[in-house]
């Protein structure tokens, strides 16, 4: 068990942003000493997806969900919600009518509502902000919205719908648009596109979460500089939301290595070095940033996107000892 000589993470950006985890039911105990110690805000890896707490209509399952609230509560962490809208992992009963034909517009929405009233309304005194929508711009091409069920029964108002269902059910929580290569120059400006005429239209959005499933190698740091200085001048606050930081290029493939070679986490503490450096420069409109995990014992990036593969893309080890990566941090702030 680790005794904790280091400082605690969340002790070393105390003045420039919150510090979280994804966690899941396993991981509260597997990982609870390593949370508590150096973590001050969680987020449901799964158990608040729509599929999970709401499998049918008539049915809401929170077991999974208050345990990680009531983990959160033990510790006193903040938690963030993730998440009320999103493509993949929710139920297909939500667009179709009892008889099994498509649901038309205002039953999803209908159904929208009651399900945001329900939810945001449970945990409002253990949430402070919410993912409202998740992955909704299309990664290539011109299209600015994805294909998807969603669009597809709603039209595009399902993401201002959110928003407004989101802020009536808890006023005071913050709701964020949420996505992944956002630092890459052609999604971020259809995001910010986005973002923007919500703003234009008086949607209650109040920030943007950059998912941050980065690698040694990709985005480039000035990429990433140029995103936060687009979303920022939006007005809104910004949370890197999944970070983690693989030891592979998106298309490697190799399976070979049993262990992380030194040379790889050199570069992967070089890496994170000079990523919280700029995140530093922009604590202004930072207000937390999530790993997606906390020690390399779990990740979802094991076996994906390469099965048979094992990641380590986090500040701790397998053991749960501070990493190279995670000297530097502490070194350079501490
Ligand atoms: C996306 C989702 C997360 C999670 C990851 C993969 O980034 O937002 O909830 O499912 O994919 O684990």
């Amino acid at each position: 068990m680790n005794s904790f000589t280091e400082p605690a993470l969340k002790a070393v950006f105390a003045e420039d942003f919150k510090i979280g985890a994804a966690v899941n039911p396993r991981t509260i105990i597997t990982q609870e000493s390593l949370l508590a110690y150096h973590f001050n805000s969680i987020t449901a890896e799964n158990e608040m997806k729509f599929e999970s707490l709401h499998p049918e209509e008539d049915v809401y399952r929170f077991g999974q969900a208050d345990e990680l609230a009531a983990f959160a509560r033990k510790h006193s962490l903040a938690m963030r919600g993730h998440t009320l809208v999103w493509h993949n992992q929710t139920g297909s009963w939500l667009f179709e009518e009892k008889s099994g034909r498509p649901a038309g517009k205002e039953l999803l929405l209908a159904r929208l509502k009651s399900h945001i009233d329900t939810v945001v309304g449970r945990y409002k005194e253990d949430i402070y902000a919410w993912d409202v929508v998740n992955e909704a711009i299309a990664d290539e091409g011109s299209e600015l919205l994805r294909p998807s069920k969603w669009l597809e029964t709603a039209g595009p108002d399902f993401i201002a719908k959110a928003f407004e269902f989101a802020h009536e059910a808890d006023p005071n929580a913050l709701l964020f648009y949420n996505d992944y290569n956002e630092s890459n120059p052609h999604k971020r400006d259809k995001i910010y596109t986005l973002l923007k005429s919500l703003l234009d239209q008086g949607v209650p959005v109040h920030g943007v979460g950059l998912q941050a499933h980065w690698n040694l190698y990709d985005p480039a740091l000035d990429d990433v500089r140029a995103a936060i200085e687009k979303y920022a001048s939006l007005g809104l606050q910004l949370q890197l939301t999944e970070l983690d930081m693989s030891l592979f290029r998106f298309d490697d493939r190799r399976t070979d290595l049993k262990s992380p070679p030194a040379d790889l986490l050199e570069l992967q503490a070089e890496r994170y070095e000079v990523l919280f450096r700029l995140l530093k420069e922009y604590r202004e409109v930072i207000s937390s940033v999530t790993f997606w995990g906390a020690a390399d014992d779990y990740t979802w990036l094991d076996d994906f996107p390469v099965r048979g593969r094992k990641n380590w893309p986090f500040l701790f080890d397998e053991q749960h000892a501070p990493k190279p990566a995670f000297a530097r941090l502490a070194g350079r702030n501490g």
